[in-house]
């Protein structure tokens, strides 16, 4: 149950953030509306809630956490990478996309195999 609500809201947050790439590129005024800018706000909390309910209910703190600190850490390079996307053009613009987007994929990944260095 639990699990389900995180996945929807991983799913919310990334229709939140691709869509307001795209509002940026196509009507950047629809940014400045209030909902624009607080529902990303309000999913995203709720995806971190959600987080660390399951944190709780699989017992993870006592069983292996090395993956739970991982997914923190490149939470926070993703959001600051989103940030910077927003508000930026061109080149950059792209390149810190693209970042976010490996990000998720990343946080995705260590999440399913529980093995922050699933690459080795
Ligand atoms: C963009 C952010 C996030 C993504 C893409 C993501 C992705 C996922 C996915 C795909 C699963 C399901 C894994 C499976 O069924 O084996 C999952 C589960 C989980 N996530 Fe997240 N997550 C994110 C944020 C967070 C945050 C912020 C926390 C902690 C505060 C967290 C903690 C957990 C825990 C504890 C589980 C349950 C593992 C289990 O019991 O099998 N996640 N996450």
């Amino acid at each position: 149950m639990i699990k389900t609500l995180h996945l929807a809201f991983i799913l919310l947050s990334v229709i939140s953030f691709v869509g307001r790439v795209i509002l940026s590129e196509t009507y950047p005024a629809i940014l400045k509306q209030k909902i624009v800018n607080i529902a990303p706000h309000v999913i995203n909390t709720f995806l971190i809630i959600s987080g660390i309910a399951l944190i709780f209910q699989g017992g993870w703190l006592s069983i292996s956490y090395g993956w739970i600190i991982a997914k923190l850490l490149v939470l926070l390079i993703y959001i600051g990478l989103g940030i910077y996307v927003l508000k930026s053009q061109g080149t950059a613009k792209w390149l810190a996309f693209t970042g976010a987007m490996a990000c998720l994929v990343y946080i995705g990944i260590v999440a399913v195999t529980k093995n922050a260095f699933f690459f080795f």
